[in-house]
């Protein structure tokens, strides 16, 4: 029988330029009776402790998210989509103002959840060197190939043609900006020769962690959630509606943990957050509410459902106060208010007995349903 002999196991070293400049990834060959992890020795980037150690935490929100988000869990066919089918089918059911609504939605969602998926896998994972927060991270990769599914599960129930659904993103200019917006904030991560440890580069990856957890999943989601689950709470396409909610709940969270790493990097890297810097994020910010307004107006040409385009630019600005204040930034729509305050109420499944009817009253009974509490 022959001995273990380690060094065989140590063929090939990792650069040291590249743990220099970018901390561990959790590949690195392994340290034979090195010191144990101390919980000071962990960080949320550039960390030099091994990563596949998930204990002792350090940041118990990231953990917390996780248990939340796996108590909250769904699938998209459990989902009873007969009356929606019916309703969709029926020649009186819907207007052509509402069937525009559901179909622009399902265009940006059914690509733009693809698009968060393959930002966190490709691009933010690897940057983010703390065990709890990739804990949290594919948990929520999870949740994006959830949403995918329950949109295409939509989109077959209803018989849509799937070629114009999916290529919506390509082909119809509202919904192409807001994904053409963010492709450059995932690009740039991606890059395998992209590395934080740097000033600007941990700028870079804050920048893009903003983009996409603030602007895209914080903003970009809103008028879309808002419409269908107008729509549901007037008793139409329910199921996409019940569907939509459960989306919801899962975006808030995934926002609110951004939100978080985003607040970490800051407190950990306070050379990052410079005066030029916030108002270059303040501009994303603002370019997001536009582009999101845009979106707002091409798929609502006409008022429905008791709301106007204009009262979504309202909607964006208060959302966008939020989210400012969420980031430690100064709002920038001085008294926006809430015209859709029943979202928050959405938000909270609890208090939808009534409506939904089916599994959200069982998970209710699991004594699990308890989530942050963002819009
Ligand atoms: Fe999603
Ligand atoms: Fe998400």
């Amino acid at each position: 029988m022959s001995t273990l002999n380690w060094n065989e196991f140590n063929q090939t070293e990792v650069t040291p330029e590249v743990l220099v400049h970018s901390g561990m990834t959790g590949l690195e060959n392994l340290e034979m009776g090195a010191a144990r992890i101390q919980v000071d020795e962990k960080k949320i980037i550039n960390c030099r402790a091994d990563l596949n150690q998930l204990v002792p935490f350090k940041y118990t929100w990231a953990w917390d998210k996780y248990l939340a988000g796996c108590a909250n869990h769904w699938m998209p066919n459990e989902i009873n989509m007969t009356p929606d089918v019916a309703i969709w089918k029926s020649l009186d059911g819907l207007t052509e103002d509402e069937r525009l609504i559901i179909k622009r939605n399902l265009g940006f969602f059914s690509t733009a959840d693809s698009l968060v998926a393959n930002n966190l896998v490709l691009a933010v994972y690897r940057h983010i060197t703390n065990p709890e927060c990739r804990q949290y991270l594919l948990r929520q990769a999870f949740e994006e190939a959830l949403h995918t599914h329950a949109y295409q599960y939509v989109i077959e129930s209803l018989g849509l043609d799937e070629a114009e659904v999916f290529n919506m993103y390509r082909e119809v200019p509202a919904v192409a900006k807001k994904a053409a917006w963010a492709l450059p904030y995932t690009q740039s991560l991606c890059d395998p020769n992209f590395h934080t440890g740097t000033p600007e580069n941990d700028q870079r990856l804050l920048r893009d962690l903003i983009a996409f957890y603030v602007v895209f999943e914080g903003i970009f989601f809103y008028v879309g959630f808002t419409q269908i689950l107008s729509m549901g709470r007037r008793n139409k396409m329910v199921g996409t509606s019940e569907q939509f909610q459960y989306i919801l709940r899962d975006e808030s969270m995934h926002m609110n943990f951004g939100i978080d790493v985003i607040n970490q990097i800051k407190i950990e890297n306070p050379h990052t957050w410079t005066d030029s810097f916030k108002q270059e994020i303040i501009e994303m910010i603002r370019t997001g509410v536009d582009l999101e307004y845009e979106y707002a107006v091409d798929t609502m040409p006409r008022g429905i459902l008791g709301m106007n385009a204009t009262m979504f630019k309202e909607y964006l600005q208060y959302i966008a106060n939020r989210r400012c204040a969420q980031i430690g930034l100064a709002e920038q729509y001085p008294g926006a208010e809430n015209p859709f305050p029943w979202m928050s109420e959405m938000m909270d499944l609890k208090k939808e007995k009534n409506f939904f009817e089916t599994r959200v009253i069982e998970y209710q009974a699991g004594g699990t349903l308890k989530w942050d509490d963002e819009e």
